[in-house]
């Protein structure tokens, strides 16, 4: 697996096709094909993190995989939340077909690795309370669940909990899941 910079065109438009299916709970809207290709290009015009809210796209990519050529399986972001006190956030998308394989937790253990060395002091991610695959991946990474906002967002389907999951780059330097479960061998990635 490899993390890199979308590229126009190909990763772009896989990763637009699977915000169709994926938005859930994330907080964007369901867009038609156009609306999310042109928000994933958008997505990935930003390069640096310098002003808070900066964020940096980045497409997980299987080199080698001949059905999938080099489309993007999904995409990750890294946002700076606060430049002045080292604080970033995290999240993660996966196209549906590539869901169940471990390949989220890998790339993004890739993801807190990266955060770490850019020299982040605390990583955080923020999930929906009903989303329970993310809630599993922040889990497995071995982030701290560290509050649950009660009814604190409104969308379509009602009031909605969030959920707040965290930790330090020291600690996951310190405790780093390895990117590949040795305990299985399914998916050998
Ligand atoms: C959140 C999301 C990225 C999680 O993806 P995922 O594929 O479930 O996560 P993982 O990579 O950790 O895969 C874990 C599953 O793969 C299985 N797996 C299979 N082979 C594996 C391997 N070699 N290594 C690790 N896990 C493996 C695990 O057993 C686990 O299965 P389970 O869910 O039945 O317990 C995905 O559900 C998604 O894209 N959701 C929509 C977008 C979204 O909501 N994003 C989050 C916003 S906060």
């Amino acid at each position: 697996m490899v993390l890199k910079p979308p590229p126009r065109g190909g990763a772009a438009g896989a990763a637009a096709a699977a915000e169709q299916q994926l938005v859930a709970y994330l907080p964007w809207p369901l867009r038609d094909w156009e609306a999310s290709h042109e928000h994933t290009e958008q997505r990935t015009k930003q390069h640096t993190l310098t002003a808070d809210g900066d964020a940096v796209a980045l497409a997980i990519v299987l080199p080698g995989e001949p059905s999938i050529e080099d489309r993007a399986i999904g995409d990750l972001t890294l946002i700076l939340t606060s430049a002045a006190h080292a604080q970033v956030a995290v999240g993660w998308v996966l196209h549906p077909d590539f869901q169940g394989q471990g390949y989220a937790r890998e790339a993004a253990a890739a993801l807190l690795d990266l955060a770490a060395g850019l020299g982040a002091h605390r990583i955080a991610a923020t999930v929906d309370a009903a989303n329970e695959p993310s809630l599993a991946l922040c889990e497995r990474l071995g982030m701290r669940k560290e509050a649950t906002f009660h009814q604190d967002r409104h969308d379509q389907t009602g009031w909605r909990d969030t959920v707040i999951y965290a930790l330090t780059a020291a600690e996951w330097l310190g405790r780093r899941v390895p990117a590949a479960d040795t305990t299985t061998t399914a998916g050998a990635h």
